[in-house]
């Protein structure tokens, strides 16, 4: 579990330019969740993950790893952290180098960092043929999944990523989410940050709202989306499946609105117009 209490934090803190990213946040992930945190642009949700994962020091409150503080590098070695567009930061000449770039880092044998490869590479469906290829010959979709590799090689237990589909075209986005509920299946718990309310319907147990460094929110993402002022107050939108099904129950139709999925809305129209 991850225990997060009374967290606030201050950038730049006494200068002129003090700015006031998170003000006392307390929530805990439990193991085998599917967490996310939502929020608009400049909400607190980067500075939030980079604390949790041990990145930026505390200035107040706590954060513990299954009962240790994130202070300590044992408590921090079982978080993954994907940062957004963690392609920018591929450099190895192949891929293979860079997903071993940072098991090589814990210290591994080389059998152990051989196997890990493989293993990252098949979780994330690389084509393990593309271990000696540059990564900078790989497409856009695969870049991202060899730089998301290098830290499933990792072995998590924890693993946050941080807006991990941004800026991939449809079908790029739909394989990697595909994949990220594949990797929760398999037993990690996940920490999504994300602004799309759809990939949060799809993927997540639970959603907590961020709106200006504070919690607006926490929850299922369905109990969210019949929530409109709290969605308003943070800038959000419901998934535009949600908002059609909230349409036609105001124009009178007999639907229920809180559906966040096209199967499930089928069904309720199905029957409603019957
Ligand atoms: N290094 C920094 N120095 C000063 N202020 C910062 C720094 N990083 C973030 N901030 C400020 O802290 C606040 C929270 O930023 P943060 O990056 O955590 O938001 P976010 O929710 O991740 O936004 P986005 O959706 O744009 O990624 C913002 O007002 C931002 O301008
Ligand atoms: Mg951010």
């Amino acid at each position: 579990m991850i225990e997060i209490k009374n967290i606030s934090y201050t950038y730049m803190k006494k200068t002129p330019f003090e700015k006031t990213a998170l003000e006392n946040i307390s929530f805990a992930v439990n193991e085998g969740d599917f967490f996310a945190i939502a929020g608009h642009t400049g909400s607190g949700k980067s500075t939030l993950i980079q604390i949790i994962a041990g990145l930026i020091d505390l200035q107040s409150g706590s954060v513990e790893i299954d009962g240790e503080s994130v202070k300590n590098k044992t408590a921090r070695r079982k978080i993954g952290m994907v940062f957004q567009y963690p392609e920018h930061q591929l450099f190895e000449e192949t891929v293979e180098k860079d997903i071993a770039f940072g098991p090589k880092n814990f210290g591994l044998s080389d059998e152990e960092i051989s196997a890990r490869i493989d293993e990252a590479m098949k979780q994330i469906d690389l084509d393990l043929n593309l271990k000696n290829v540059s990564p900078f010959e790989l497409s856009g979709g695969q870049k991202r999944r060899t730089a998301i590799a290098g830290i499933l090689a990792l072995k998590p237990k924890y693993l946050i990523l941080d807006e991990p589909t941004a800026g991939l075209d449809p079908k790029a986005k739909k394989i990697l989410l595909g994949e990220i509920k594949k990797i929760h299946k398999a037993r990690t718990t996940i920490i999504l940050v994300s602004h799309s309310m759809e990939d949060i319907a799809n993927l997540a147990d639970r959603v907590t709202v961020l709106a200006q460094g504070k919690i607006l929110f926490d929850g299922t993402p369905k109990k969210l989306f019949g929530q409109s002022e709290i969605l308003k107050q943070a800038g959000l939108m419901p998934p535009p499946i949600t908002q059609i099904m909230q349409k036609l129950q105001q124009a009178g139709l007999k639907v229920n609105s809180e559906i966040i999925s096209f199967d499930e809305a089928e069904k309720e129209i199905f029957s409603a117009c019957r």
